[in-house]
């Protein structure tokens, strides 16, 4: 069961975060106190569990908006994506993304961009979009992003300034 975040769910979700990114070598254990942040600084505009058939929480997908060239422009960052590592491979993350995505163009984002593994992520959508490219070059490799309506968009995407 997918469900929008509600305020007691903020320490499972951290907790989760946490376990979720633990033994992911390109992590630096900064990805609970980012969600945090996130919702602290009112950027996690969308912010998704999926609930377990024993009623834990198992996953947590958040989205923030991000500027392209300084502008806001309808486009958001999906990030963290986290499913506990004991239900993992059980199509929760696929369908956190899908449901996140669905909920962001029903209120009418214009894209969403991700940072990851392509081979996970181009399955839902995500592709290089020529012109449009990460502030972080080191992002730049696994960059991947989408539209939602409108046209592809140009320019240097930045995140929300709790990304750092
Ligand atoms: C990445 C993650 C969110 C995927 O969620 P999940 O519920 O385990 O994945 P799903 O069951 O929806 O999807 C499974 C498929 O994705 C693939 N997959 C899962 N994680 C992947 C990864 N990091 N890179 C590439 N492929 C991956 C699996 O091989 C499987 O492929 P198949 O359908 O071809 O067999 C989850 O594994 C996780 O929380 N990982 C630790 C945190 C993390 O790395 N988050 C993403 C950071 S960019």
């Amino acid at each position: 069961m997918i469900r929008r975040e509600e305020p007691q769910d903020q320490a499972a979700i951290h907790d989760l975060v946490r376990r979720a990114f633990a033994p992911m070598w390109f992590s630096d254990g900064s990805e609970p106190d980012l969600v945090d942040a996130l919702r602290g600084a009112g950027d996690l505009v969308l912010s998704l569990v999926a609930v377990t058939a024993a009623d834990e929480i198992g996953g947590h997908i958040g989205f923030s908006p991000v500027t392209i060239d300084g502008a806001d422009c309808g486009w958001f960052q999906m990030a963290p994506v986290s499913v506990s590592p004991e239900v993992q491979l059980q199509g929760i993350g696929s369908a956190l993304i899908r449901t996140g995505i669905a909920a962001l163009q029903e209120q009418g984002a214009r894209g969403v961009a991700v940072v990851g593994n392509p081979a996970y992520y181009e399955r839902f959508g995500f592709a290089i979009i020529p012109g449009l490219a990460p502030l972080a070059e080191h992002d730049a490799q696994f960059f991947r992003a989408q539209v939602l309506s409108g046209t592809a968009p140009q320019g240097t995407l930045r995140y929300a300034p709790a990304f750092g």
